[in-house]
């Protein structure tokens, strides 16, 4: 089922997530929806909270469903080692039609537990290592917004604001 993305302004988006205990059939479900609901935005990274869940769940496929083989389903992510910094383009679903520069490790060391509950973990670069920097931070209520300067982040709010005041945000 594909569920509604919120977007930037919702409190979902700056709410720390809670982490996951029970791998029940709620999880797996809402895992599966998340998947469905980033294919069809489309995205290449989706967290909970931005489909209004504040629950420490992620999915990813920087294919964006073009290959079979590259999604993924992290649940309680954790960045436990980073190396060096890069800045690089970055969008999210939560803020549509915006883009800024971020500056982001180069590479990182990831643990997980999978949909069943299992631990697992990976060395991370280049355009992985963004995409699972910025989903881990929507679980701790960060958006990429947060990363930039303050000049271009007033200059996406106020545009953002007059959006809103328009009835289009
Ligand atoms: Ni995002």
């Amino acid at each position: 089922m594909i569920r509604t993305i919120l977007i930037y302004g919702a409190p979902e988006l700056q709410t720390k997530s809670s982490p996951i205990t029970d791998f029940n059939d709620e999880i797996k479900t809402l895992a599966q929806d998340m998947l469905e609901t980033m294919y069809a935005a489309p995205g290449i990274g989706l967290a909970a909270p931005q489909v209004g869940i504040n629950t420490r769940l992620i999915v990813l496929d920087l294919s964006g469903g073009e290959e079979v083989g590259h999604q993924v389903i992290l649940a309680n992510p954790e960045i436990t080692e980073q190396e060096g910094s890069e800045k690089g383009e970055e969008g999210c679903l939560s803020v549509p039609g915006f883009t800024a520069v971020v500056e982001r490790p180069v590479k990182i060391h990831v643990c997980w537990q999978d949909i069943e509950g299992c631990p697992q973990e990976i060395d991370a670069e280049g355009l992985l290592a963004r995409a699972l920097c910025h989903e881990i931070d929507h679980l701790d209520g960060i958006l990429y917004l947060d990363h930039i300067s303050l000049l271009k982040r007033d200059l996406i709010r106020r545009k953002i604001r007059k959006k809103a005041r328009a009835g289009e945000w």
